[in-house]
């Protein structure tokens, strides 16, 4: 994969940088500026390089037309007062702001274009659609940088189409984070555990089918683990349940016992009779939940279990919370998860935090980024990269791809 350096001299050269700017709005207020932290280094260089920098990204789902609570005007404001330099802002993606707003750029200035998915050729699956809107961002730029890690498992135009359009190469986030997950994948030092949570099973099948061929022991907990415990024979009351998924499951509960892959599910979890942190909620045995309850996260002897599971291991991939952890009485799961981290990566031990949600999850309960080997940007792109599929925002670098 070429990188920012092939790119050569940048001064007064207009680079269209896609960044991963996704982060989480609680009305115009960011509530977790990782995302944008993680892109300014690519940003920086770019603009100290006297390269005329014109951001683009995307927010949220918006159907292809301008959407007021997409509008990354808070984020663009944000990546001012992050970079301490005044950052132009074109309130539409190709039309006559986005022009102007470029044409005004002065050497080593920044611009971010308002979201990308405002525009229904980003996202669509006909890829003339996407080529003409990959066509119109083209003609803003003079070269192309793919820094938005999180979107690399996306064909989309400002991901896939325009690396074909314009000299192309990745920029140093997308470097770091492949670097990182290719030490996951290949040869990965041992024990390698894997913790998965989150809400849905059937979000995370190709990673743990993928997963049973190369993780040692595997450490499921978040609303996904239901359904392992329901195919274990166990009742789960009113928690979150796959039944479609349970035949699955089962055979991935087998296939984990013939291949010798170690599967630790909870032994207690923390039962609700609500979705509220208002609720009535106490501890209970995983095998043992109340028809009326649900369970919100894993409990406190399942905490030290999963602790003790990762204490000997060398390497740890995270991604998904352990429970309801926005709630506090449903977030000491999660924390012991994150702790286990932590003391993983003071012990030497490579440690992984994948996906928006999960490190979104440890800062807001109180870690810092430094305290774990890596935070990944990419949650979808993460899994999917562990699953070994092809990322086309990856694989259009690699060998002859782009024009550069
Ligand atoms: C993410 O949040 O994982 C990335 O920004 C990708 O967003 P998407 O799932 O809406 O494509």
């Amino acid at each position: 994969m070429k990188t920012i350096a092939d790119l050569g001299d940048l001064r007064g050269r207009r680079v269209l940088v896609r960044s991963d700017l996704n982060v989480p709005l609680d009305g115009e207020r960011i509530t977790d500026d990782g995302r944008i932290r993680a892109s300014l280094p690519t940003i920086s260089t770019l603009a100290e390089a006297g390269a005329r920098v014109v951001v683009c990204a995307h927010l949220g789902r918006p159907k292809g037309a301008p959407d007021p609570q997409f509008s990354l005007a808070p984020v663009a404001a944000r990546l001012g007062e992050l970079l301490g330099s005044d950052v132009a802002f074109a309130t539409d993606t190709v039309g006559a702001s986005a022009r102007e707003t470029v044409a005004g750029l002065r050497d080593g200035q920044v611009a971010v274009l308002e979201n990308l998915r405002f525009n229904p050729g980003e996202t669509s699956k006909d890829e003339s659609e996407r080529g003409a809107f990959a066509d119109e961002l083209a003609s803003l730029a003079d070269a192309y940088v793919s820094d938005g890690f999180g979107v690399v498992h996306r064909a989309q135009a400002s991901v896939l189409d325009i690396a074909k359009r314009l000299p192309a190469t990745v920029g140093g986030l997308v470097q770091t984070e492949v670097e990182v997950l290719r030490r996951l994948t290949s040869d990965p030092q041992r024990p390698y555990a894997v913790v998965l949570g989150g809400a849905k099973v059937s979000d995370k099948l190709g990673v743990i089918d993928n997963l049973l061929g190369t993780a040692d022991r595997l450490l499921i907990g978040g609303g996904m683990v239901f359904t392992f415990l329901k195919a274990q024979g166990h009742e789960v009351g009113r928690s979150l349940l796959e039944e479609d998924q349970l035949e699955t499951v089962r055979g991935y509960l087998a296939r984990a016992e013939r291949d010798g892959v170690e599967i630790v599910l909870p032994t207690d979890v923390v039962a609700a009779t609500e979705f509220s942190a208002d609720a009535d909620h106490e501890v209970v045995p995983a095998g043992a939940i109340p028809a009326d309850r649900m369970g919100l996260d894993i409990g406190p002897d399942s905490a030290k279990l999963f602790a003790d599971r990762l204490a000997d291991c060398r390497t740890v991939f995270w991604n998904g919370p352990m429970g309801a952890f926005e709630m506090a009485p449903y977030a000491a799961g999660t924390k012991a998860v994150a702790e286990a981290l932590v003391a993983a990566t003071a012990a030497g031990s490579l440690t992984v935090v994948g996906g928006g949600d999960s490190a979104a999850a440890v800062r807001r309960l109180g870690f810092e980024d430094d305290q774990f080997g890596h935070i990944s940007t990419g949650g979808g792109a993460s899994l999917e990269y562990l699953e070994g599929r092809e990322l086309p925002g990856l694989a259009v670098h690699e060998g002859e791809g782009g024009l550069g």
